[in-house]
């Protein structure tokens, strides 16, 4: 029985919890190939969208996974929000809250912002990426997709490569992988690698051609211009040559490495097109999987119940 209230991130989450969650999202993957790809869980429902930063993935997802499952999404977006007129955050979610919506999904440039939200409304929040700090949605569709290839989590090499330090994704994937008994390394230009990382049960190292070859997964990760402070990298072009993932790193590689992007990917400067091409990358496949994961975690957040798919 799934009890969570609120997705916030995966730091709460137990194996159990993780597990639940992906044998859902099973169930709800076929719908998306059927010709009517619409079932009635979630009719007379609202989800609210309440997006304070630019997304194109998890908006749509969530958007497209609440309309599949018959559910009335409104979509919120903060630069047409009454937040431009001075409105505060807490006043925004308490003013929505009003008109009863079953779910709100937020995003916001504000670590915590989603946390805080939680604690002043009744109504189930899930995290859609605070600042920094968690992107819990976006680690359990990649845990998903390496499970649909590799059957098991448990023991696999995960190399995470790029801005570490800016990067809710990371720390969201740290937490859920070390849960489910990952090995997890962390490569990118010192700057870029907070100091003490290692206490949350990851190595690091900082150069990438040393981590390939005992790479179950490669996960690259965008170079967060908005987040970052001056002076982190000397140029694009070095950081491109030390951490661009192109074919020649991949030769080290083994036969069946799995290549992940969160997105949005700055292309020649985090991973080469051929990569992003080949038929390692499951990039689009973790896209596909983003909306049957949200199906899934909306049908648990909303109580769940025997017909989710008919
Ligand atoms: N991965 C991700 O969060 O992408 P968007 O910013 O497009 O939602």
């Amino acid at each position: 029985m799934f009890k969570l209230k609120n997705i916030l991130g995966t730091q709460c989450l137990t194996e159990d919890d993780i597990t639940t969650i992906l044998d859902t999202v099973d169930s709800f993957k076929e719908i998306s190939t059927r010709p009517i790809k619409k079932v009635p869980t979630l009719r007379g429902k609202t989800v609210i969208n309440l997006f304070f930063e630019p997304s194109t993935r998890t908006r749509t997802s969530f958007e497209i996974a609440g309309k599949r499952l018959s559910a009335d999404v409104i979509n919120i977006v903060g630069s047409s929000s009454s937040t431009v007129k001075g409105e505060n955050l807490i006043d925004t979610a308490l003013n929505l809250e009003a008109m009863h919506p079953d779910i709100m999904i937020v995003r916001h440039a504000l670590s915590g912002a989603a946390e805080m939200i939680s604690q002043f409304i009744e109504c189930p929040i899930i995290n859609a990426g605070d600042g920094y700090h968690e992107h819990p949605t976006q680690a359990l569709l990649d845990l998903y997709t390496i499970r649909e290839s590799k059957r098991n989590l448990e023991g696999l090499n995960v190399v995470i490569v790029g801005d570490i330090a800016h990067s809710r994704v990371v720390r969201s994937n740290i937490y859920a992988m070390k849960t489910m008994g990952m090995n997890v390394k962390l490569i990118g230009p010192p700057t870029m690698i907070p100091l003490e990382i290692e206490k949350m049960g990851v190595s690091v190292g900082y150069y990438l051609e040393d981590a390939i070859p005992n790479a179950d997964v490669i996960m690259i990760l965008r170079l967060q211009k908005e987040r970052q402070s001056k002076y982190l990298l000397s140029s694009i072009r070095e950081y491109s040559n030390l951490y661009c993932l192109t074919s020649k790193f991949l030769e080290k590689a083994k036969d069946d490495v799995l290549i992940f992007h969160p997105g949005p990917i700055n292309r020649g400067i985090e991973i080469s097109l051929d990569v992003m091409q080949s038929d390692r990358s499951l990039i689009l496949n973790q896209v596909t999987n983003g909306v049957a994961l949200r199906m899934a975690l909306m049908y648990l957040v909303l109580g769940g119940n025997n017909d989710r798919t008919n």
